[in-house]
């Protein structure tokens, strides 16, 4: 019997905090540490395309508009081989041309990727946490006590940004903190906000470096292991 898979959901609480990335090294540590278990970043952000930011546009595969349309059961074999690969990730990526998914499409892949026993990590843009694609992802989440991972930045707007997006919507089950030089300690922060904390997470310098020459975020030691830290509790709560 194979295990049934997890879904965890990331959200930035304000644009530009890293969810995006840090989804990304999610992904990448937990292909790290379950090698048997496929693991899947799904792109929700509504950007221009995750697989750019990973440096893996230029590679073969589905993208979200090839599978827009799917409606109903998938069956899990159906999705093997068709998405392209970032560091042992399969990478199903937004595309800025063609139609977005809608939430039956959304269901449909995330049913099937369960089914198949993946580990998916979802990019999720925050705006789609009110409406019923962001319903969608959050039941699949939420299932399987993954939940929603809400990351804000350590200081006054960024918990302002994560107070606004927790009131808006139930979604959000934990707080991940971007480290910043600030007077918010990171426990008030989480009291403020009222999630339980599941991480910080260090600033790397080398991020933005490696995305701009295509080689997608890579993390330094510090960061790497503040990530796997996060992913070993998340793993613990599924
Ligand atoms: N932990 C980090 N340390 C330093 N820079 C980061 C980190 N995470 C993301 N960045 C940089 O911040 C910018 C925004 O990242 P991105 O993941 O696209 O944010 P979001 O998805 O929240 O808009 C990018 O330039 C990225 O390289
Ligand atoms: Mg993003």
């Amino acid at each position: 019997m194979g295990r049934a898979g997890s879904t965890v959901a990331v959200v930035g609480a304000t644009g530009g905090v890293g969810a995006s990335t840090f989804a990304a090294l999610l992904a990448r540590a937990s292909a790290r540490a379950d090698r048997g278990r496929p693991v899947v970043l799904v792109d929700l952000a509504g950007g221009g395309g995750l697989d750019v930011l990973l440096g893996v546009e230029r590679r073969p595969g589905a993208r979200w508009p090839a599978l827009a349309g799917l409606r109903g059961a998938v069956a899990p074999g159906d999705l093997d081989g068709l998405l392209p690969r970032w560091h042992g990730v399969e990478v199903l990526s937004g595309h800025r041309e063609g139609p977005r998914p809608d939430a039956e499409a959304v269901a449909a892949v995330l049913a099937a990727l369960r089914e198949r026993g993946a580990t998916v990590l979802v990019d999720l843009a925050a705006h789609a946490l009110g409406g019923r694609v962001g319903e969608s992802v959050g039941a699949h989440a939420a299932a399987d006590g993954g939940g929603t991972v809400l990351l804000a930045h350590q200081d006054v707007l960024g918990v302002a940004g994560a107070v606004a997006v927790r009131e808006r919507q139930a979604g959000p089950a934990h707080l991940v903190l971007r480290r910043r030089r600030s007077r918010v300690a990171p426990l008030e922060a989480a009291h403020v906000v009222d999630l339980p904390l599941l991480g910080l997470l260090p600033s790397d310098r080398r991020i933005a470096d490696a995305v701009e020459r295509g080689l997608g975020p890579q993390a330094g030691p510090r960061l790497r292991r503040a990530v796997a830290r996060v992913s070993a509790r998340l793993a613990a709560l599924t």
